[in-house]
């Protein structure tokens, strides 16, 4: 049966023309041209680690803000994950849509039915998390009242750490009218959108520069080295932030790449600029962060990838608005902290276990700027494992 597939090859020959074969073809796999192989495997194998980079984040921004275990990486689909990539799209196809951007046009439209489903879908399921993270904390009193306080893990919902979740659900408690169902559901659906593509972009972008440049990348490694020393392997808060060169990288890579590469802001009253120039209230004002984090002016050689941009007293040396990744003021990212602190655990983890080599020089690596900033054919890397000790930090 299988000759319809390969013929006469050794799988499926016999006798004399198997013995020939057999005996030719053995030497291609003895043992000591097999390291041939190897060097083949390790250098030509890119993998695109875009999505699973993103499952990571998805379930890191889940279980943070719900509670709850998504174990996104270990699924291989993943309706609520389908449903938020669409949503992405769609909204993506309105905003770049000038007839779209009229709600009136809107409202008619084929991408507005085909986003009704996906956000039922979003909708439906924070809901029902809300619900039965309301049901947990309930029980959880009732447990704590009897001194009875073990860990109920059945819906994946744990207790020890406080989810967002819960500030949400207590502040509920407190006053019900300030905080409605609609309202939790509303912010838990916002820190999901927020948190997930958004650090996937990031930890992407800086991956790729420190597999682009092995020198910095090195340097990153040796900083790992000194923190974790050869034995420990779990990430604590202060070993975090100790990885200050990471850090650099972090925020250098959010200057080249920033995530949202512009933003936008209806002027409240008239602007004068210094040439007479006047931005009257009530326009729009659209912040470029692309080109506002390449002023050569605060940023010298602005192309050019420096993480020492960012120490403290080179920081203290620029206008506090010629960098802007995460905004400014009152309205500026509220994830901010968490996003760094995420960042230098994913990538340190991914460098702790592996050299990153990109598998396509950055300059060819093209943008898609959907709802954030990212490679257009997601992050193809090479990896190489750094060794089989403890540490996975095996360096030469
Ligand atoms: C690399 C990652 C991130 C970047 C570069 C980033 C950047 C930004 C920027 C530029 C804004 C202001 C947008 C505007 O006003 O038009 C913003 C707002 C916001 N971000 Fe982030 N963000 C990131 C990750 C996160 C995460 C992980 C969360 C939460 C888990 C988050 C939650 C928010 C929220 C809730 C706002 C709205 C704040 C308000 O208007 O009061 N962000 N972010």
């Amino acid at each position: 049966m299988f000759e319809i597939w390969v013929g006469q090859g050794l799988i499926s020959s016999n006798d004399k023309k198997w013995q020939q074969h057999r005996k030719i073809l053995a030497p291609a796999f003895h043992f000591n041209i097999l390291h041939e192989f190897l060097h083949i495997i390790n250098t030509i194998t890119p993998v695109n680690l875009f999505y699973p980079l993103s499952l990571c984040a998805f379930d890191i921004v889940c279980d943070s803000s719900m509670g709850i275990s998504m174990n996104s990486q270990q699924q291989k689909e993943s309706p609520y994950i389908r449903a938020i990539d669409e949503l992405d799209r769609l909204l993506m196809q309105r905003y770049l849509s000038p007839m779209l951007r009229v709600d009136f046009l809107y409202k008619f439209s084929s991408v507005k039915k085909r986003t009704e489903q996906p956000a039922k879908i979003v909708e439906d399921y924070t809901s029902k998390v809300i619900e039965e993270r309301r049901n947990y904390l309930k029980n959880l009193k009732v447990a704590e009242s009897f001194g009875d306080v073990e860990e109920n893990n059945n819906v994946g919902l744990r207790r020890k750490n406080m989810a967002f979740i819960d500030t949400l659900l207590k502040a509920q408690e407190e006053n019900g009218s300030l905080m409605t169902d609609n309202d939790i559901r509303d912010q838990v659906s916002t820190f999901i959108a927020a948190g997930n593509d958004t650090v996937t972009a990031a930890s992407c972008w800086t991956l790729l520069i420190l597999g682009t440049y092995p020198e910095i990348q090195k340097k990153v490694v040796d900083e790992l080295h000194q923190i974790f020393g050869s034995s420990r392997h779990a990430r604590t808060m202060n070993d975090l932030a100790e990885l200050k060169y990471l850090e650099r990288c972090i925020k250098e890579t959010l200057r080249l790449y920033p995530t949202f590469p512009f933003f936008e802001r209806q002027i409240r009253e008239d602007i004068h600029f210094h040439d007479g120039l006047i931005a009257p209230a009530g326009v729009t004002a659209s912040i470029n962060l692309f080109m506002l984090h390449r002023d050569p002016e605060h940023f010298p050689d602005p192309e050019r990838f420096d993480p020492d941009r960012f120490l403290p007293e080179n920081c203290a040396r620029r206008h506090p608005y010629s960098y802007l990744p995460f905004s400014a003021g009152p309205r500026s990212c509220i994830g901010q902290k968490f996003v760094l602190l995420e960042g230098k655990a994913v990538v340190s983890t991914i460098l702790r276990h592996f050299e990153v080599e990109a598998a396509q020089s950055i300059d060819e690596v093209k943008i898609e700027v959907a709802l954030v900033m990212k490679p257009q054919n997601g992050l193809k890397v090479r990896l190489r494992d750094r060794g089989a000790d403890d540490l996975k930090l095996r360096l030469n």
